[in-house]
C-alpha cells in the first residue's frame, strides 16, 4: 500500500469538497436562498399600506400566500430588478396559499370579510353594517344582479391600499373630495349613458348653493353626494328615500311643505321638484334665492342711488333677476299635475305669495336703510336698533312659510314684519323731528347770546370811556 503524502491528500480533499458544493450548488439553488417576503418584491403597496388605516395588517389578509419565501440570487434579482415603466415582469410563482389579486366583484366579500365581523371590530368601535348596506344600495343590487362590476366597489370610494379615516383630507371619502370620488364615473359620460343616468350631476352640484358653500367656503355642513345619496346604502339610515333628506338640514321648510297639500301628492317629488333646477336639471342645480339680509341692503342701496322711484318688482328683480326663477325652471315638471298652467290657478296664487314676500323684503330694505341714515348722525337709535331686530326674524322666517302655500299664514307673517317696520320707522320719523324741534329752540338761544355779548361790549366801552383815562 503506497502512502500518498499528507499535502496532496489535503489538496485532493479541498478539491473534491469544492467540486461537490460546486455541484451541490449548482442542483440545489436553495443553499443560497435568501428570504423575500411580499415587501422585497412589491414596495409601491407596502410603503401605501403602512401609511393607511391598514398599517398594522399583513398582505396575506387579503391575498393569502406565505409569509416569506426562499429565493436563489437569481430569482431574487431577477424579480426585484427595477423595470422600465410598461415592461412586463415575468410570472412570479407566489404559491399555493396566493389567492392573488381580487377581482372587483369579490372586492366586497374581501372587505366585509372583517368590516361585518363584530369581534373584530369591537375593538376599533366601528360599525359592522357596511357590507349588508351596500347590498341594498343601487350599485350593490346591481353587482349582485348581473354581475357588471362597473358600479362602486369598495376600493372606487376607498381606494386599495390607501385607505384613510374620511376625517383625513388625503382621503377619498373627506366631504370635499367626494364628489371627484363619485365623479369618476358619474361624470363620465360614456359609462353613464349606458345606464340611463345623467353626467351633468357633479357639475350641476358644484355650482349649487351646497357645492359653493363646500368648495368655495370649505364649510362642511354642506351636504355632499354622500350625504344625500348615502355612503353604503340606499339612502342615508333613517331615511326613507332621497327626497326626504333636505328635512334633516332645512327644519322650518320642510316642516311647513308638510302641511301643504303637495306633501300628500304621491307622485309629487318634495323638495327636488321646485328646487331641482326642473326635470333636466336632475336635481342638482339647488340654487340660493333668498339673499342674506346684508346682500339685500346693498342691493337694494345701490338700486336707490340709481333710481329713488323704485318698485317692488324692482328691488325684487335688484335682490334676484327674477324670483320666480325658480319656479319657471321647475314649471315643465308642474305640468305633471297641474295640466293647464294658463287656466289652473295655483300658478297665480303661488306667484301671488313670492310677490307678497317681494314687497315686504322691499320694506325691509327701506327700513333699513332709513335706520342706517338716521344712525350715521347725532341721534342715538339703538332702541330702534334693537326693535328692528325683530323684523329681520319675521323676514328670515317668511321664506320657508311659503311652502305652506297658504296665503292666509304668509300674510299673518308679512303683516307681523310691516308692523315692526312701521314701528321702528313711525319712531325715526318721531326722533328726527324731535332732533329738528331741538335745533329750532336753539334759535331764540343763539338770538339772546348776541345780543347779551353785544350789551356787554357796549357797557364795556361806555365804562372804559368814563374810568379809563387816556395816555397823556
Ligand atoms: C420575488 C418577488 C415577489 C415576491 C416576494 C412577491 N411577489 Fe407578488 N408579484 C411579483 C411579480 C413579478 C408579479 C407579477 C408582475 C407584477 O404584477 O408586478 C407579482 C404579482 C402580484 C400580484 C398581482 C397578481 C395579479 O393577479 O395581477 C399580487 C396581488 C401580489 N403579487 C401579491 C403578493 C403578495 C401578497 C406577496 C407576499 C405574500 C407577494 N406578492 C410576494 C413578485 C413578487
Ligand atoms: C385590505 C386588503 C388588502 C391588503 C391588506 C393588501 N392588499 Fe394588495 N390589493 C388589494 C386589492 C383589493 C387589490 C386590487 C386592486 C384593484 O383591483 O385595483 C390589490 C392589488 C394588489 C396588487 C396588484 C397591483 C395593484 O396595485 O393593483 C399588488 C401587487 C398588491 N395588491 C400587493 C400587496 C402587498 C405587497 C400588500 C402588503 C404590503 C398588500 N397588497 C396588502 C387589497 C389589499
Ligand atoms: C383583515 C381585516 C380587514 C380587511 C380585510 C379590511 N379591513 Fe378595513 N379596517 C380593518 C381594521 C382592523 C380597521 C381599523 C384600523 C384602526 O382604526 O386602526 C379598518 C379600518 C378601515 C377604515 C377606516 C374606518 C374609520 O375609522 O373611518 C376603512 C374606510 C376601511 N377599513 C375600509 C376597508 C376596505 C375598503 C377594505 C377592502 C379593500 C377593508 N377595509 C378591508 C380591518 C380590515
Ligand atoms: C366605479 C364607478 C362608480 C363610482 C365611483 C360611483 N358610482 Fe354610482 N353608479 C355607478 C353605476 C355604473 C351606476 C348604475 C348602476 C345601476 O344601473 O343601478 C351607478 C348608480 C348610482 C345611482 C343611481 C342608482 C341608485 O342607487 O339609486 C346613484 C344615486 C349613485 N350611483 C350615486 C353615487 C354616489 C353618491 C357615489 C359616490 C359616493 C357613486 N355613485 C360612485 C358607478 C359608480
Ligand atoms: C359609493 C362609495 C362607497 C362605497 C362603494 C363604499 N363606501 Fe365605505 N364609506 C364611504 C363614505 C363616503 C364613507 C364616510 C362616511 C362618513 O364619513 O360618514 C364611508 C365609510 C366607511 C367606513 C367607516 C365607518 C363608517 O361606516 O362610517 C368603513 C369601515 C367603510 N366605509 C367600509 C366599506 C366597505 C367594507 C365597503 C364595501 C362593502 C364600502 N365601504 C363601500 C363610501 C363608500
Ligand atoms: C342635496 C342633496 C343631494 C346632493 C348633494 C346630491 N344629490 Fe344626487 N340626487 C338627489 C335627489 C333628491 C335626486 C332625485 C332622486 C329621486 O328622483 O328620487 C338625485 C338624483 C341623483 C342621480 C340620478 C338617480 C336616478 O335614479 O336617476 C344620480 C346619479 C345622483 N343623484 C348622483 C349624485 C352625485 C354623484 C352627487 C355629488 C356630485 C349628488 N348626486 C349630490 C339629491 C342629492
Ligand atoms: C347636510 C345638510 C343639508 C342637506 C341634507 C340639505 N341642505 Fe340645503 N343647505 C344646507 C346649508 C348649510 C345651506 C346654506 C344655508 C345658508 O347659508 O343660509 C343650504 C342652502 C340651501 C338653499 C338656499 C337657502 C338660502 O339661504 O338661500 C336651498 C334652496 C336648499 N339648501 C335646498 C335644499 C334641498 C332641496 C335639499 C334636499 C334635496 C337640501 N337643501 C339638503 C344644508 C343642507
Ligand atoms: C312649490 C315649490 C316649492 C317646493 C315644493 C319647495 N320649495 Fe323651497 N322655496 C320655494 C321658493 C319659491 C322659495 C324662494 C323664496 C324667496 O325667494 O324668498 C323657496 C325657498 C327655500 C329656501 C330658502 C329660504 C330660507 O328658508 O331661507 C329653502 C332652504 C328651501 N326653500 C327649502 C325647501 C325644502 C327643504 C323643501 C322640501 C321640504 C322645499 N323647499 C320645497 C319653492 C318651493
Ligand atoms: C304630483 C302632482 C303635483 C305636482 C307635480 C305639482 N302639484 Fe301643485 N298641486 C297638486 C294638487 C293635487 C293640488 C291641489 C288641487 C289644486 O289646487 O289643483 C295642488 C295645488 C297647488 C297650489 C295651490 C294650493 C292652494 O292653496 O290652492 C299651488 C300654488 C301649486 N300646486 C303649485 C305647484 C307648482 C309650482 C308645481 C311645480 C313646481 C306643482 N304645484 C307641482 C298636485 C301637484
Amino acid at each position: 500500500m503506497t502512502h500518498v503524502p499528507y499535502e496532496r491528500n489535503r489538496q485532493g480533499i479541498a478539491v473534491t469538497i469544492l467540486v461537490c458544493a460546486t455541484a451541490f450548488t449548482a442542483t440545489r439553488p436553495g443553499l443560497a436562498d435568501e428570504k423575500a417576503d411580499c415587501t422585497t418584491c412589491h414596495k409601491e403597496q407596502a410603503t401605501l399600506l403602512l401609511t393607511s388605516i391598514h398599517g398594522t395588517l399583513a398582505c396575506q389578509e387579503c391575498h393569502g400566500g406565505p409569509s416569506n419565501y426562499m429565493l436563489g440570487a437569481d430569482d431574487m434579482a431577477r424579480y426585484t430588478r427595477a423595470t422600465a415603466p410598461g415592461e412586463i415582469r415575468t410570472a412570479f410563482g407566489h404559491g399555493d396559499a396566493f389567492t392573488g389579486k381580487a377581482t372587483r366583484a369579490d372586492v366586497p366579500n374581501l372587505c366585509g370579510k372583517c368590516h361585518s365581523d363584530i369581534e373584530r371590530m369591537n375593538p376599533y368601535g366601528m360599525r359592522t353594517d357596511q357590507l349588508s348596506a351596500y347590498w341594498t344600495s343601487g350599485h350593490g343590487k346591481h353587482l349582485k344582479e348581473t354581475g357588471d362590476d362597473r358600479v362602486a366597489v369598495c376600493i372606487d370610494c376607498h381606494g386599495s391600499h390607501d385607505i384613510f379615516k374620511a376625517t383625513e383630507v388625503t382621503s377619498r371619502t373627506n366631504p370635499a373630495n367626494i364628489p371627484a370620488t363619485c365623479g369618476e364615473c358619474h361624470g363620465n359620460s360614456e359609462l353613464m349613458s349606458e345606464f340611463d343616468l345623467p353626467t351633468e350631476v357633479v357639475d350641476e352640484y358644484r355650482q349649487s348653493v351646497h357645492g359653493t358653500l363646500l368648495f368655495e367656503q370649505g364649510d362642511l355642513g354642506a351636504p355632499t353626494c354622500a350625504t344625500c345619496h348615502g355612503s353604503h346604502g340606499a339612502a342615508p339610515p333613517g331615511f326613507a328615500s332621497v327626497r326626504t333628506v333636505c328635512g334633516q338640514c332645512h327644519q322650518h321648510a320642510s316642516q311647513n311643505f308638510a302641511t301643504s297639500i303637495h306633501a300628500s301628492q304621491e307622485e309629487h317629488k318634495g323638495c327636488v321638484q321646485c328646487h331641482g333646477g326642473g326635470p333636466t336639471a336632475n336635481f342638482h342645480l339647488i340654487e340660493r334665492i333668498t339673499k342674506p339680509t346684508g346682500v339685500l341692503i346693498d342691493r337694494y342701496k345701490h338700486l336707490m342711488s340709481i333710481d329713488p322711484e323704485a318698485s317692488a318688482e324692482d328691488v325684487a328683480h335688484a335682490i334676484n333677476p327674477d324670483p320666480r326663477r325658480i319656479i319657471n325652471h321647475a314649471i315643465d315638471s308642474c305640468t305633471d299635475c297641474h295640466e293647464d298652467l294658463e287656466d289652473d290657478e295655483s300658478l297665480p296664487k303661488l306667484f301671488a305669495l313670492i310677490d307678497s314676500i317681494a314687497a315686504a323684503e322691499k320694506k325691509y330694505v327701506e327700513t333699513a336703510a332709513y335706520l342706517d341714515k338716521v344712525g350715521q348722525g347725532v341721534i342715538l337709535v339703538e332702541n330702534e336698533r334693537f326693535k328692528f331686530e325683530e323684523a329681520r326674524t319675521h323676514l328670515i322666517a317668511l321664506a320657508p312659510l311659503q311652502h305652506t302655500l297658504d296665503i292666509d299664514k304668509v300674510s299673518a307673517k308679512v303683516a307681523e314684519l310691516d308692523k315692526v317696520c312701521d314701528e321702528v320707522n313711525t319712531d325715526l320719523q318721531g326722533l328726527e323731528a324731535d332732533l329738528d324741534r331741538r335745533y329750532a329752540a336753539l334759535g331764540p338761544m343763539w338770538a339772546f347770546c348776541i345780543v347779551f355779548s353785544i350789551a356787554i361790549y357796549a357797557k364795556f366801552k361806555q365804562l372804559k370811556k368814563r374810568y379809563v383815562a387816556p395816555l397823556p
